[in-house]
């Protein structure tokens, strides 16, 4: 599998370093075949080419830490364009974030009853709505325009339908259908695609409930298809709900071609350096990458190393631990090596 790393900026370098070390331990343990092609990317790669993103077609995946941070956010070009560009280009419409407890410690700022039995995916529309549309900025006003087309959301939500056609087969549509044209659109088409899913139940809600009812009962969720910016905030809910930012990964997938895998967190600016990132999100990003190139053992292998180490071993401040992000990834690419002898 050949892989294009891009880094990008903050704590993005140690996070994919981090999940480096354990796609290393998960080859040696799989024998998978593994070649790296590392580019600059965001910020990063502003400074040194002047050109926010590299080619990554010719990959198998594309694994990405983080971009932005203040050194640029005056640029003109900024490091999320390079993102977006990334993204657009590579089609990959299909951003799935899976929020899911991986420690039976409680680090979600919710009760405990609350959380248990947790695990849902956000399946988010990527590469059209508001993101795209067109925009213009004045001194005194701005606008930004949000489009959707039939297509559009037929794809996204027909992803959903299958997902949950292996999950539990309920499909939660979120829109903000009692005001804008597109979410009309939107749930429109959303109803038409459930219904040739004999096995899927739809429901819909609109945005601003759903943000309730994710912090009031989040286990009764199973798949949410929303558009490009509602899935981007309730994913960053979602993801603090089951129990923190940094636990969370991303698959962003497209119909052929390279995926992008990669943590829903940022660059984190604020803790860039002082080796406090929590790498987890990465990691589970590379067993997402895994799965997709057909790797599901290799996959699981990771979840249940991640999880291990999380109950009873490293963690980092942000999960209520002392640990670096490198320990942390010491330790799961530890657990898979130690696997591995148990199984010779
Ligand atoms: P952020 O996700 O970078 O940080 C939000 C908060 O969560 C911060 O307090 C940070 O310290 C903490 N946090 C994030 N990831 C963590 C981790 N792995 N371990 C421990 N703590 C973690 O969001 P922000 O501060 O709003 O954005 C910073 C920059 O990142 C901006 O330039 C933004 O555009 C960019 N950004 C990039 C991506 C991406 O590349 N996919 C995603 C979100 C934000
Ligand atoms: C994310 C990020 C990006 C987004 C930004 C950095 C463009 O917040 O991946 O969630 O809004 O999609
Ligand atoms: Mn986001």
């Amino acid at each position: 599998m050949r892989i294009c790393v891009l880094p990008g900026d903050g704590i993005g370098p140690e996070v994919t370093r981090a999940a480096l070390h354990v796609l290393e331990a998960a080859s040696a343990r799989f024998e998978l075949s593994v070649e790296l092609d590392e580019r600059p990317f965001g910020g990063a790669a502003i400074d040194a080419t002047g050109h926010p993103f590299p080619d990554a077609t010719r990959a198998d995946a594309v694994l990405l830490g983080a971009v932005g941070g203040p050194s640029w956010n005056e640029a003109s070009v900024r490091p999320e364009q390079g993102l977006l560009a990334l993204r657009s280009v590579l089609g990959c419409y299909a951003n799935v974030r899976p929020a899911r407890r991986y420690t039976r410690h409680t680090t979600s700022p919710l009760r405990e009853e609350l959380v248990a039995g947790l695990d849902l995916v956000i399946v988010r529309e990527l590469i059209g709505g508001i993101y795209f549309g067109d925009r213009g900025l004045g001194d005194e006003a701005a606008y930004d325009t949000c489009n959707y087309s039939a297509f559009e959301i037929r794809r996204i939500v027909e992803r959903a339908c299958v997902l949950a056609g292996r999950r539990s087969g309920r499909v939660t549509s979120v829109d903000k259908a009692n005001v804008l044209a597109t979410s009309k659109l939107w749930r429109r088409v959303a109803s038409e695609v459930a219904e040739r899913h004999p096995g899927v139940t739809l429901e819909h809600q609109l945005v601003d409930s759903m943000a309730m009812l994710l912090v009031e009962r989040p286990a009764a969720y199973d798949v949410i298809v929303t558009e490009n910016l509602f899935g981007d905030v309730l994913s960053d809910l979602a993801a603090a709900v089951s129990g923190g930012i940094g636990l969370a990964p991303s698959a962003s997938l497209a119909d052929g071609g390279p995926g992008i895998f990669e943590p829903i967190h940022g660059s984190a600016p604020d803790i860039a350096g002082t080796g406090r990132a929590n790498p987890t999100g990465a990691i589970l990003s590379i067993a997402l990458l895994l799965d997709e190139l057909g790797q599901p053992t290799a996959a699981r292998a990771i979840e249940r190393a991640v999880t291990g180490v999380l109950d009873d071993g490293a963690r980092t401040p942000d999960l209520g631990g002392t640990a670096t992000t490198d320990e942390v990834a010491s330790e799961v690419a530890d657990a898979l090596s130690i696997s591995a002898s148990i199984a010779i």
